[in-house]
């Protein structure tokens, strides 16, 4: 069979060429779309390379799994070994399946036995490609894996920036910019879930690139526990981003026949700026990994349990709180930890998943009634991954934990790791989980937390079982989710320490963070949005004086901040006064009102000024829009600048109402006297843009748009 020597996939914007020239494939294109005009013979020889002064003759290709075998000398796509000389590999390409959207290349090394598949794929209607990798041990003897990328992708040398995300509990999605140099930027995370100050992404982009214009390329890998992420500029001028999962020594074994498969990496393009990279991403989201259907089940207004009571769980306080919540509009009411037997602090109980009798004598159906009553789902909080040692399933099971032997466990909240990869013990926790929803049916939403890293991810045969323990999870999910198709599930992790694509194909929404703070929040949930859409953002509605960070913010602002995620509460309602209650009912009126195509709408962020943080859902049909503007500090200058809209159509004549605060004190009249209610077309408001008005610092201003014929 004659194998091409070039793929082209291709969509209406972007292509995406790889040359075959015999081993692992390499790409040679990705980016704007090339048209019939220019030839594959074009990119040979505009990108011909010479041989440098003491350097190889032929460099070693930056190919997609690049490797020792071919003599690379970055930091290899496979590291694997073996008996049989499997220490390097020589692949060839033996096959290749593919069409305009996608390729699957099949590389065998026979002297090995071993075959690689690449797998590539570009989506027909959005800039988005997918890549992984997989590894069979075609042999007899075992071939151990220790690491196997997703994919390596050369990068044009116009990348020459990075927005890199870090963060720490509370914090996370903090974005930083930075300058590539020769050398690489290396994020490894061995937490054991994706965790908070090392997410699986990165943007790249050109010099001059900001929301709205230049090209970038944003790259996540969908992994749930461990992965690394690079990107290097090599000696010899080429850069490379490469990602995967991270693998323990000893912990991928291969026996004859047996496949490991990596995470997906997921890459969105644009030529258009941050914003369209964003929105590549959260149409991929909406359409492909997301089981809720906006149009069928609205995003219900949350609230939870947890910083009103924390442990102190009571029914008639309960109650109490849901009779509150219900009156401000709440539509599903989740009770928090605290609940299962022996739970009265965060030391005990984890793994006990029975219902505790002390505090709930009649079990959970009279509160289950009084919030079904009031109009209200109901949700609940589970662990389940986890056990604290003073509980009965610890002292039953010791050997159920997850452990490195003759190593003291590392402290963390009290508790250690369940071993997943026990069958029995997904057994048991299935059991567990299906016995709650089946004795109290009326339970539709799982918040499913896990609230600490796994340092020692050691079996009970004493193996490294990260991978399993993560792939065990998915099986859990998934296995709970086909017993209960209607339920929910959250994926929290302290906040936002399980955030990334894998997760959300088994779950709805994610807990951003435990940071309720509006202010941090803005910060936190703009660098979530580079990837994840505003539907997936848990963002709930704190106390007046925040509990992680002691900052009194005003109402107004609490809830215009919560406004743009999946709206909820998490506060004591009864503490609100009346002035509070009325600004907190209002606001999650104009949430319910807006939900259904904001939730469907497209992200464009404004550019950081580093006073404010601003951004505004365009509609699909161009037809409605609201903005935020979020002023956080003061101005220099006496009259704060312009605000400038974008993503508007520019012909379209639309009407400018203020949507919040609905009240505001001023200082003299303003702008938002002169232009409320008046119409202006997308062109007036993108590009003379609107005069902001003088504020205290701390205060969010929201602008509707509506099209008017
Ligand atoms: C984690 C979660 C919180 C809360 C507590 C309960 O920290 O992020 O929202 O559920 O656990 O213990």
């Amino acid at each position: 069979m004659s194998l091409p020597s070039y793929v082209h996939l291709q969509n209406a914007e972007m292509s995406v060429i790889l040359h075959c020239p015999g081993g692992v494939p390499v790409i040679s294109y990705m980016g704007k779309a090339l048209s019939d005009v220019t030839s594959t013979l074009m990119l040979q020889q505009l990108t011909t390379r010479q041989e440098a002064k003491c350097s190889p003759a032929v460099e070693p290709p930056l190919s997609l799994v690049p490797h020792h075998g071919e003599g690379f000398t970055g930091h290899p796509g496979l590291q694997l070994s073996g008996q049989d000389d499997q220490w390097a590999a020589g692949f060839s390409l033996v096959a290749v399946d593919a069409d305009k959207q996608q390729a699957v290349f099949d590389c065998r090394d026979d002297l090995r036995s071993l075959q690689l598949h690449v797998h590539v794929r570009l989506d027909t209607q959005l800039n988005l490609m997918q890549f992984s990798t997989s590894l069979t041990n075609l042999g007899k003897t075992e071939v151990q894996v220790h690491y196997l990328n997703a994919a390596t992708l050369p990068l044009s040398p116009n990348y020459q920036r990075a927005k890199t995300f870090e963060g720490r509990w509370s914090n996370e999605f903090q974005t930083r910019d930075i300058l590539l140099q020769m050398g690489a930027y290396v994020r490894e995370n061995r937490r054991g879930k994706t965790s908070h100050d090392c997410f699986p992404g990165i943007i790249l982009c050109h010099q001059g690139t900001s929301e709205q214009h230049g090209e970038c390329l944003g790259l996540h890998l969908g992994a749930s526990a461990n992965h690394r992420l690079m990107v290097e500029v090599l000696n010899d001028g080429r850069r490379y981003v490469q990602m995967g999962e991270l693998l323990f020594p000893g912990e991928c074994r291969l026996h004859a026949g047996e496949k490991y498969r990596s995470p997906t990496l997921f890459v969105s393009y644009s030529e258009n700026g941050l914003s369209s990279m964003s929105q590549q991403f959260h149409r991929f989201i909406r359409r492909d990994i997301l089981q809720h259907r906006p149009d069928k089940a609205p995003r219900q207004v949350h609230y939870n349990t947890w910083e009103g009571i924390y442990f102190n769980h009571d029914v008639s306080t309960l109650t109490q709180l849901a009779t509150h919540a219900s009156q401000l509009g709440v539509e599903r009411f989740v009770l928090d930890d605290g609940w299962f037997n022996g739970r009265r602090s965060d030391r005990t109980g984890l793994g006990d998943w029975y219902v505790d009798s002390s505090v709930y004598p009649d079990g959970l159906t009279p509160l289950i009634q009084q919030v079904n009553q009031l109009g209200m789902t109901f949700g609940i909080w589970f662990e389940p991954e986890m056990v604290n040692p003073d509980s009965d399933l610890y002292r039953q099971h010791p050997e159920w934990a997850l452990q490195t032997r003759h190593n003291p466990q590392v402290p963390f909240r009290h508790q250690y790791v369940l071993d997943l990869s026990n069958p029995e013990v997904c057994e048991y926790l299935f059991n567990r989980i299906d016995d709650i929803l089946t004795t109290y049916p009326d339970i539709s939403y799982i918040k499913w937390d896990m609230n600490r890293d796994v340092n020692h991810p050691g079996n009970s045969s004493g193996q490294p079982s990260m991978h399993k323990q993560t792939q065990a999870l998915y099986g859990l999910l998934a296995k709970v989710k086909q017993h209960h198709p209607h339920l929910e599930i959250e994926s929290c992790c302290s906040g936002g320490g399980r955030v990334d694509l894998e997760i959300l194909r088994y779950t709805d929404r994610f807990w951003t963070s435990d940071s309720n703070d509006a202010l941090d929040r803005l910060v936190i949930q703009r660098g979530f949005s580079y990837f994840f859409p505003a539907e997936v953002m848990g963002a709930h509605v704190g106390p007046r004086d925040c509990h992680i960070t002691g900052r009194h913010l005003s109402i107004e602002l609490r809830a215009a901040v919560a406004m743009f995620g999946h709206m909820g509460i998490e506060m004591d309602p009864r503490e609100l006064t009346e002035h509070e209650r009325k600004v907190l009912s209002d606001a999650i009126s104009i949430y319910k009102k807006n939900r259904s195509w904001l939730h469907s709408a497209d992200l464009f962020r404004l550019d950081d000024d580093g006073l404010n943080i601003n951004f505004g859902y365009v509609s699909d049909d161009k037809q409605r829009a609201i903005f935020a503007y979020n002023s956080i500090k003061e101005t220099g200058h006496t009259t704060p600048g312009r605000y400038y809209f974008v993503g508007l159509d520019r012909g379209t004549a639309y009407r400018l109402t203020r949507l919040w605060p609905e009240t505001l004190k001023e200082y003299s009249p303003s702008v938002l006297q002169a232009t409320e209610g008046e119409v202006f077309s997308g062109e007036a408001l993108m590009q003379i843009g609107l005069q902001l008005p003088v504020l205290f610092p701390q205060t969010a201003l929201v602008f509707l748009l509506e099209a008017v014929s």
